[in-house]
């Protein structure tokens, strides 16, 4: 491949993420949508009422195309792996959304799966990916604020009662914020930290019963560097933290404050069915909010996020980085917003990995160490003491 050339990609899951992700292609000058593969029909018929590109029931169809590059898995986590590995072994370079899967193994087989057939193998953690995180990253590596010592990190949303299918409701399948919230936090921490996590104690609770999974969550995370992360989560829609952002929104967008208003909105559903084919009608392809496109205002974030160096803080800004140190504080700006800033990365990062031969910081690998932090956090909080990983082992595994 050339440095002109283009990647061509089919998005597998046309839902909530497959969706934006469409968009995010057509935007970016070095990718082609391809095609895609959705097994509901509905979703399938939004998307070729509005597009020429094929769009396929199954995915092992989609994934044989000699035409298809890359493939984007936005499939519920409990297909990541079969969807990952059998796009592999057709020699195609994968994305697949977070979490990576749901347990070790799968993630071995994914990453077993890339490595044997030669292909890149990303995960697509939207938030480590966005521009403030990177930029904090750099002012890390730079120097600027010293060793670092601490990341506090803390994001209150409504997440609990947005619209479900019942096995998001189960941890046990992936549901709750501990497979689906906290490994954005649990990534962008281990990205700022740029080591391994040793050691987690962690508490959760479910807090209403109506929604029986975790919905918030405290966790300390210790680094093999001397660093430690506190991540606080919380999905019950009371506190939204969008209020010490300015009402900027996780996407960067302007919003209105809106107390409860999804908690009530769900308990109109009258059963967990309609409440199902809401999510699906809502946020899949060709929904009202996959269709809402407009480019956010600002920067992209999920939560605070502050880091504690021996000579400095750094904390995101609307439109940047603040440097906070013995001389003041100083704003370093990000370049301007345009289309959809943390999806976008994701995509260069791919491109950068396969035609620029760049290496993937989100690689296989990588990911690995965010589902092994994740369920260190759930085995921490279920039996009530510090749960140690083994980081002197070449595959990280929980202790
Ligand atoms: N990075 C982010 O910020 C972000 C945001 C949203 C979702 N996600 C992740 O993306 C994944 C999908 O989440 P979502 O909210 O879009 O879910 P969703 O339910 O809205 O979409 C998943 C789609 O996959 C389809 N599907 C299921 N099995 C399939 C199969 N065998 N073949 C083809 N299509 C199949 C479903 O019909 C559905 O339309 C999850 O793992 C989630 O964690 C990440």
């Amino acid at each position: 491949m050339t440095a002109e050339a283009e990647l061509r990609i089919g998005v597998i899951g046309l839902g909530m993420a497959g969706a934006l992700m469409t968009q995010v292609i057509d935007q970016h000058p070095r990718m082609k949508l391809a095609g895609a593969a959705e097994i509901n029909a509905e979703l399938r018929a939004n998307f070729s009422r509005v597009r020429s590109e094929p769009v396929v029931a199954d995915v092992a169809e989609l994934v044989r195309r000699n035409d298809i590059d890359a493939v984007y898995i936005a499939t519920p986590h409990q297909f990541h792996r079969e969807h990952a590995v059998i796009a592999a072994e057709q020699g195609k370079h994968v994305i697949v959304e977070k979490p990576m899967a749901l347990t070790l193994d799968d993630c071995d087989a994914m990453i077993e799966a890339a490595e044997r057939n030669g292909v890149t193998l990303i995960v697509g953690h939207t938030h480590s990916f966005a521009p403030a995180i990177a930029r904090m990253r750099e002012l890390i590596a730079s120097g600027e604020i010293g060793r670092l010592a601490m990341l506090s990190m803390l994001n209150y949303t409504d997440f609990l009662y947005r619209p479900r299918r019942p096995e998001e409701l189960d941890t046990a399948k992936g549901g709750g914020i501990l497979f689906n919230q906290v490994p954005h936090q649990v990534d962008v921490a281990r990205f700022l930290a740029g080591s391994e996590v040793t050691s987690v104690r962690a508490v959760t609770w479910k807090l209403d019963p109506r929604r029986p999974t975790e919905g918030c969550c405290m966790a300390l995370l210790n680094f093999a560097n001397g660093c430690s992360a506190s991540v606080v989560y919380s999905g019950y829609d009371h506190f939204d933290s969008d209020e010490l952002h300015g009402w900027i929104g996780e996407g960067g967008y302007l919003k209105k404050p809106a107390h409860g208003a999804t908690q009530r909105s769900w308990e109109s559903f009258a059963d967990a069915a309609q409440e199902a084919q809401e999510r699906s009608r809502r946020y899949g392809y060709g929904g009202s909010v996959s269709l809402a496109a407009a480019t956010p205002k600002h920067q992209p974030h999920f939560g605070t996020v502050i880091v504690t160096g021996e000579k400095g803080d750094l904390r995101q800004s609307p439109d940047g980085v603040l440097v906070y140190s013995r001389d003041g504080v100083r704003e370093v700006a990000l370049p301007a917003v345009t289309g959809r800033p943390g999806r976008a990365e994701v995509l260069d990062e791919l491109f950068g990995a396969v035609v620029g031969g760049s290496s993937a910081p989100h690689d296989g690998r990588f990911a690995r160490g965010t589902v092994a932090a994740c369920l260190a956090i759930l085995q921490s909080a279920l039996q009530g003491r510090e749960v140690f990983l083994d980081v002197h082992r070449s595959r990280e595994s929980l202790a």
